[in-house]
């Protein structure tokens, strides 16, 4: 009879997201003739950028013709896309080797999948509200987790504690659920932390492309001393609407060398090359393909159009809790607005409490870490029509 990985039996018994749509199909079940909208998960609406298409059809047809044809790419990904990250990144003045970065199909797997090149008995710090999957596959482990309080004192953005030690550091900014988004001398009070305790942080940047403020670090890599210590996920999901279709990338320094219990020195960049060659075979061509136009310029400007019109219903979901004297933060530099549930309900009561008076869904802020009780989480991916018709009935019911 197999063992089973019983660290599973330590986890909630479903992902979040994967509740909310329980409740939310129970409820449609239930009510067929009620219009819910959903601005709970964080899931793009708008079609990719006309360039993208474009890029994403002479990727496909590249694989009609026998001279074009493409098999299995570099499990690292093509060497057009890793450059033309590059370039997006030296664009805002952070220089890196394309060699460092590693194409994958979307910061999600990659946050998951970089336990595997880590000890479980590291002691892993993880800010308390953050994305579910950073605790979840760490507890899949059985990993040994420590939190650090984000709270609305600290506008959700908790700092270094010289007191606790940590080996591996969760970070992300701008931060998923709160919005929140750490400054340049807040980022390098993590990397000294780092570099101090021999730590490495992983950096989750998926919503970089949210930023406006050009004081603010898009990248840890912004930070000096941070390729000694960190490691940086970033994903197109939310840069250019890719969550359907799928890519992201890895930036693992070649910087980051650490001692092995017999004393040789390990590469972080050479491990993670060893698993992904050894578990992945590579981001689809037609993808890599769609994906470089990304970085175009035309491409760009039709993906940060993209997020102008996020960024507005952001603006009407604000402008609405502003009027209405609730506290929130985020959605500035943010697709989401993280707000304190009104009338001391807790987040799953507000949950419930929404979508059966206002047939709107959002998401509990409880499910993002015990600081998250009491808050709630609406994004601002969803249609200008549906936002607006939300925020009415939102209105209307607080
Ligand atoms: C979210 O809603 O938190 C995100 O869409 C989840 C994800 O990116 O996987």
């Amino acid at each position: 009879m197999p063992k089973i990985n019983e660290n599973y039996l330590n986890l909630k018994e479903s992902y979040l997201f994967t509740e909310i749509n329980h409740r939310v199909a129970e409820y449609t079940k239930n009510h067929p003739d009620k219009k819910v909208i959903r601005l709970g998960i964080g899931d793009v609406t708008r079609p990719l950028g006309s360039d993208i298409i474009k890029a994403l059809h002479e990727g496909v047809d590249a694989m009609a013709s026998a001279e074009t044809f493409k098999g299995y790419g570099p499990e690292q990904g093509y060497a057009f896309l890793r450059d033309a990250v590059a370039k997006y990144y030296a664009g805002h003045g952070v220089s890196i080797d394309p060699g460092d970065i590693f194409i994958s199909d979307g910061a999600k797997s990659d946050t998951g999948n970089i336990t595997d090149i880590f000890g479980d008995d590291n002691v892993i710090l993880i800010p308390d509200p953050v994305y579910p999957v950073y605790v979840d596959s760490n507890v899949m482990c059985g990993r040994k987790i420590t939190y650090i309080s984000g709270t609305a004192e600290n506008g959700f953005l908790p700092l270094p504690d010289k007191n606790i030690h940590a080996d591996l550091i969760y970070i992300c900014s701008p931060n998923n659920p709160t919005g929140a988004v750490y400054n340049h001398e807040q980022l390098k009070a993590w990397v000294d932390y780092a570099l101090e305790n021999e730590a490495v942080i992983l950096f989750d940047a998926a919503y970089e492309a949210f930023i406006s403020d050009p004081e603010l670090p898009r990248s840890i890599f912004a930070i000096e001393g941070a390729k000694k210590c960190a490691i940086e996920f970033c994903s197109l999901s939310k840069t250019a609407g890719f969550t359907g279709t799928r890519c992201g990338y890895t930036i693992v320094p070649k910087e980051l060398v650490f001692k092995a219990s017999d004393g040789r020195q390990v590469s972080l960049n050479a491990l993670w090359n060893r698993r992904q060659t050894t578990k992945f075979n590579g981001t689809s061509y037609i993808i890599q393909k769609g994906a470089s136009a990304v970085f175009t310029e035309e491409g760009m400007a039709q993906c940060m159009e993209n997020i102008q019109y996020y960024k507005e219903n952001a603006r009407i979901i604000c402008d609405v809790f502003a009027k209405k004297g609730i506290r929130y933060f985020g959605g500035e530099h943010s697709p989401y607005i993280w707000f304190e549930c009104p009338n001391g309900m807790d987040s799953w009561e507000f949950f419930d409490y929404l979508l059966n008076n206002a047939q709107v869904v959002g998401t509990p802020g409880s499910g993002f870490g015990e600081n998250g009780q009491g808050f709630f989480r609406l994004t601002g991916f969803g249609t200008r029509e549906n936002t607006i018709e939300a925020m009415e009935r939102i209105e209307k019911l607080l």
